[in-house]
């Protein structure tokens, strides 16, 4: 999307790596301005020719004392655009300023209180003392000229430090996690009192906007889209259909590794209700197939990755002739593509349909590139979509394979789907459903004793898992309501057979993963 209304102040974001760079961005554009991520080696030219209000200098995994540590132009600091260091951004400006970063003895991780020292543009509107998410090695010993320390913590004497003439200002907490509680008031203090900006980014006429675009781009051509029940896929889906009408045709892969249910839902969904072309082929055995004796998380991804394209290429040739593939590319994973990665270490591989268009020649057709997932919830409700899709949790691309930990087989997918079903109408019933951001059951790979009337049993253990998020990249375990478990856990037990005993995760991200694989 090109439009220049959105695009006129726009905030950029220099990536030094952090596994909480998106969120920054994610924030930014929840206070309606309009902001990029790009990587932290862009040239000097390059950050001026962007032309941003304001510049955010993000956390990373690097110190700035190694050799091989990503650094900064200084001239940037003399340009007269406000600038925001946060975390391993805040060292970056007192080293490339002048001012001393050391190592320190203790890293400094998760919660910490901060006190508010002195006046600051950038805390206007807290009390002052405020909670803030911490996560570093080094620290600052000496500050660069020009800049006074605005507030500490236990830990950290300079836990912020402006040079307010300059207009730049760094903190060494994080304000995009929610775990720090006022970050949303500093970031929009930095937004709008410090780099003036407006609030002009509106998800509003944006659906009407994408659609005229579609229109325009693809003309008479034919649109191919993997459609996988999920919101994503599904808000593309019906933006190409409302451009396109029949020369859309969507292919739902069923691989066997879904919900109880969810492929008829999708059948009725498109094909009933909003009369779209769609193919359902039924993989499931191919893909069980190939997954034999598989239990490393990584390969049975790749493994999924690899039959899906398969799958679909081969339907597709069968269907025709196809310009373009739609797909539901968000934001956060353009920036996580090859050519935007950053210094970040690599945790999970998600699956996506990488090399899809190249192998079968078709030109990427993706509306929803530049958005992040509540903005394309926003979208959707927009294009009258059913709040059983728009409101849906996150379901992993890899489906039900990375929550049976070890094999995946058609018994153990079987039992987990019951499993799993259980959960979510109890979760359903409970009203917490929208409340939560994914509750899913997981097969774990072992088996315990349990008794059963007069019988000893040796089954397995499933745990079930209910977190909170607001974007996927932290998360909180829900402290689900006990009658709620205790239900739970006997209807797994007495309904699903194989199972005998129920556990509960009650791990947050980081240091754990929302999945278990
Ligand atoms: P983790 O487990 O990394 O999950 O904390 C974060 C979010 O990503 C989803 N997830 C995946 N989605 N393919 C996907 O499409 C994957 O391989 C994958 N692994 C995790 C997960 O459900 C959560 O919403």
């Amino acid at each position: 999307m090109t439009t220049d209304i959105l695009h006129e102040q726009k905030i950029l974001i220099l990536d030094y790596g952090s596994q909480y760079t998106q969120n920054i961005a994610r924030q930014v554009r929840e206070c309606q301005v309009f902001c990029e991520i790009h990587p932290c080696t862009w040239s000097l030219k390059e950050i001026l020719d962007f032309k941003p209000k304001g510049i955010i200098l993000s956390g990373g995994p690097a110190s700035v004392l190694a050799t091989d540590a990503p650094l900064c132009d200084r001239e940037l600091f003399k340009a007269g655009i406000p600038i925001l260091g946060v975390c391993y951004g805040m060292q970056l400006i007192t080293h490339t300023l002048g001012g001393t970063v050391n190592p320190s003895a203790h890293r400094e991780f998760g919660r910490a209180e901060l006190m508010i020292r002195e006046y600051s543009h950038l805390f206007t509107g807290l009390n002052n003392k405020a909670q803030v998410w911490m996560s570093h090695g080094d620290k600052i010993s000496k500050l660069p000229a020009g800049f006074t320390a605005s507030a500490f913590t236990a830990n950290s004497p300079i836990a912020a430090i402006e040079n307010p003439i300059d207009k730049i200002y760094g903190l060494q907490f994080h304000p995009e996690v929610v775990h720090t509680t006022d970050g949303k008031k500093i970031l929009q203090n930095f937004l709008f009192d410090i780099c003036s900006c407006e609030r002009n980014w509106k998800i509003g006429s944006l659906a009407e906007f994408t659609i005229n675009d579609i229109k325009k781009k693809v003309g008479r051509a034919k649109v191919l889209c993997g459609l996988s029940g999920g919101v994503d896929s599904s808000v593309v889906a019906i933006l190409v259909n409302k451009a396109i009408g029949d020369k859309l045709t969507c292919i739902f892969v069923d691989n066997g590794l879904l919900r109880l249910g969810e492929r008829d839902k999708v059948e009725k969904t498109f094909r009933d209700n909003f009369h779209i072309n769609l193919l359902v082929v039924d993989a499931a055995e191919e893909f069980l197939t190939r997954l034999k004796d598989v239990t490393d998380p990584e390969k049975k991804r790749k493994i999924i990755g690899n039959v899906f394209i398969e799958v679909f290429e081969r339907e597709a040739k069968r269907l025709g002739d196809f310009k373009y593939l739609a797909q539901g590319t968000l934001y956060p994973d353009v920036i996580e593509s090859v050519s935007f990665k950053g210094p970040s270490a690599v945790i999970k591989t998600h699956h996506n349909v990488g090399g899809l268009p190249e192998k079968m020649d078709l030109k990427l057709l993706e509306p929803l590139r530049e958005l992040f997932k509540d903005e394309v919830r926003v979208m959707g409700r927009e294009l009258g979509m059913p709040e059983e899709i728009i409101g849906r949790q996150p379901f992993p691309g890899p489906g039900l394979a990375i929550r049976i930990l070890g094999e995946v087989t058609a018994e153990r997918l079987t039992l987990l789907q019951a499993a799993d079903k259980i959960i979510l109408e109890e979760i359903k019933r409970a009203g917490l459903y929208n409340k939560i951001w994914q509750s899913f059951a997981v097969l774990l790979p072992i088996k315990t004793v349990g008794v059963m009337g007069d019988s000893r049993t040796y089954e397995n253990v499933v745990a079930i898992r209910a977190v909170n998020s607001s974007d996927g990249m932290t998360a909180d375990w829900v402290q689900l309501p006990y009658d709620l478990l205790g239900t739970l856990s006997n209807r797994i037990i007495n309904e699903v057979q194989g199972v005998n005993r129920v556990v509960y995760d009650i791990s947050s991200k980081p240091p754990s993963t929302i999945e278990w694989e």
